[in-house]
């Protein structure tokens, strides 16, 4: 038997009432509007913040090994990543404290850093899955 209707939870104390699962997500991503990641600003930003300085050209080479690869890890990874050396020594459960990355993303939009992740996955490196 389905149901006509699948109730979504209730948002702001309203439920919502929508006909079908597929409606549903939709709508959950449409109250929730994602940033759609913009490579080509993150590469914008990548260069403009100098990023391959330590982590070398095509963000691949680190200019030194305790300096990570970037080129091509998952885009979620790297945002959350940022996001954790924003929030840093303010937040000791969530942060990440290494002082240097601390300081290069201070000045970072929370959708600068979905761009800048969205650039980084794009690129081709030697990271990969062992499967
Ligand atoms: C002055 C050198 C330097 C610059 C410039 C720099 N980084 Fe880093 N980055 C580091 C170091 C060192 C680490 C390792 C920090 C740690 O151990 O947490 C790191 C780590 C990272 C990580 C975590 C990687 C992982 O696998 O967890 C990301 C993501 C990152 N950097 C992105 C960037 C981006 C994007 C920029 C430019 C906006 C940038 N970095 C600029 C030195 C730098």
């Amino acid at each position: 038997m389905n149901k006509p209707y699948t109730a979504v939870p209730s948002i702001a104390g309203a439920t919502i009432k929508l006909a079908g699962a597929g409606l549903a997500l939709a709508a959950a991503l449409a109250l929730n509007p994602a940033h759609a990641a913009d490579a080509a600003n993150g590469k914008v930003l990548a260069e403009g913040h100098n990023c391959a300085a330590c982590h070398g050209p095509g963000l691949n080479k680190p200019v030194s090994p305790e300096y990570p690869k970037l080129a091509g890890q998952h885009a979620d990874y790297i945002y959350w990543a940022l996001r954790q050396y924003q929030m840093g020594s303010g937040n000791p459960h969530l942060g990440r404290n290494n002082p240097i990355m601390q300081a290069q993303v201070q000045n970072l939009s929370q959708n600068d850093m979905r761009d800048l992740a969205a650039y980084i996955e794009s690129l081709k490196g030697d990271l990969v899955n062992k499967k």
